[in-house]
């Protein structure tokens, strides 16, 4: 299935990132929790409790993540969204927390979270005002910069509400610059190519320059649709957007929504495993405390988080999209790939699918399944494919709205060995 097309996007993405942020950050993609598709602005803590902003919330998500297995397998930051502080800033012109739902402030919950091992995270806006219409860090960027770096905070997303588009790149260019003088290393994460490409193609170069992972397309909801759009729109800007991930910097397609409401399993499978695929951040937006042991499961799986954190941190790409199958396709180190073979079609039960190893061999220089590869399948189940040759067919069976994500291995050293009982054939 993969076709001459195919073969030529996998030459154009073989050229080296630019620079990234120099600040030791993000060398692989980041993995944590966010608050916004799940809790949004949810301020009315009187009737909600137990889901309203508020420490008590990252609070009660820190002790979930220490506790159940999440932190164990690489979830770190616990990210607080919009709608934190108090509507007006300080005596000083600092930026302070909402004190009836942040009693303790900014301060002690980064010190509750440091306790468990986790990292904070917060968030401000490159413009007059946030989304939701708190203070804005227009005018303020060294100020909120050095609070953020005083309270101990780790992760700063920097929304682009209210602000000119002009002044976008100087915006978050000027803001990266004020996180590195405070001397903390504070992960920036930034959505400055979201607001710009209604207006222009963004400078990934200087973006890669200035942010560790960047937000190109719309927020994402808990809806298969919305999941879609985002794969679409990374599909088709992938010759742009792709060649500037790498060690330190990360396109981000937004929050993994596995655990809620909208999604089926099979659904929740396939963004699992295109964000790994796609060298994604992992950031979770669901309810750690009540969540469904399969999602769970599918969260924490290590065969998809390794491929997501594959040290040489190459991002991959649809190679071929045929008969309602996409083809995906990402390049790991000791020269393995990881394949995802994704069942568009919504109607119907599973389908079968088959392609050839030879296929995917299309990496000048890449020895994959020559003469031999191990093939693993890692979704929807666990399973040895075994030992294919470059034109053996590899065969998948796929639910609808489903992938099937498979890891490719070479086996390149071949020699024969007697053994005194039979001549044996190894492979190393
Ligand atoms: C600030 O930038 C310099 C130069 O790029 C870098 O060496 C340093 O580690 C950065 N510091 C922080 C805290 O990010
Ligand atoms: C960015 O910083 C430069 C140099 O200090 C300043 O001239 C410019 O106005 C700043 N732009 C924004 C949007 O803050
Ligand atoms: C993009 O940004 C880089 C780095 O800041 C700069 O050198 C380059 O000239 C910019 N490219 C365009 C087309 O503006």
């Amino acid at each position: 299935m993969c076709t001459v097309a195919c073969l030529l996007a996998l030459f154009v993405f073989t050229s080296p990132a630019a620079h990234a942020l120099d600040n030791g950050l993000a060398l692989k993609p980041t993995m944590g929790w966010l608050h916004w598709e799940r809790f949004m602005c949810n301020i009315d803590c009187d009737k909600y409790p137990n889901n309203c902003i508020s420490e008590r919330l990252y609070m009660q998500m820190a002790d979930v993540m220490a506790k159940e297995g999440w932190k164990e397998v690489g979830y770190e930051y616990v990210c607080i969204d919009d709608c934190w502080p108090s509507h007006q800033r300080d005596a000083q012109g600092r930026l302070q927390a909402d004190p009836k739902r942040f009693p303790g402030g900014i301060k002690k919950l980064a010190d509750y979270v440091h306790s468990k091992g986790l990292k904070l995270g917060i968030y401000a806006d490159v413009g007059e005002k946030t989304c939701a219409g708190y203070p804005g860090s227009l005018g303020f960027y060294e100020t909120d910069a050095q609070t953020f770096a005083d309270w101990g905070v780790d992760l700063l997303k920097f929304d682009g509400c209210y602000m000119d588009y002009t002044l976008l790149g100087e915006g978050y260019a000027n803001m990266s610059k004020a996180l590195n003088k405070t001397g903390r290393s504070i992960l920036y994460s930034c959505e400055w190519p979201l607001y710009e490409w209604p207006f222009r193609k963004p400078n990934y170069t200087a973006i890669r320059e200035a942010c560790n992972q960047w937000r190109n397309s719309a927020d994402v909801y808990d809806s298969w649709s919305s999941v879609k759009s985002i794969l679409d729109w990374t599909a088709s800007h992938e010759d742009v957007i792709v060649p500037s991930a790498g060690p330190g910097g990360w396109n981000d397609p937004d929050m993994l929504v596995i655990g809620n409401f909208g999604l089926s399993h099979a659904q929740q499978e396939s963004q699992m495993a295109l964000w790994a695929i796609m060298a994604a951040p992992l950031l979770m937006s669901n309810d750690l405390r009540d969540i469904c042991p399969r999602s769970k499961e599918l969260l924490q799986n290590r065969y998809i988080i390794a491929i997501s954190q594959d040290p040489m941190g190459k991002q991959g790409y649809r190679t071929a999209a045929v008969d309602n199958f996409e083809l995906w396709v990402r390049p790991l180190s000791k020269d393995r790939l990881a394949v995802a073979v994704f069942n568009k079609l919504e109607i119907g039960g599973p389908r079968v699918v088959s392609f050839r190893a030879v296929s995917l061999i299309a990496v000048p220089g890449w020895k994959i399944c020559d003469p031999q590869c191990n093939v693993t399948q890692i979704l929807p189940r666990y399973k040895e494919i075994g030992v294919q040759t470059p034109h053996s067919e590899i065969t998948v069976s796929i639910n609808p709205s489903g992938t099937a994500l498979l890891t490719v291995t070479p086996r390149q050293k071949l020699y024969w060995e007697d053994t005194p009982k039979r001549h044996k054939r190894i492979i190393v």
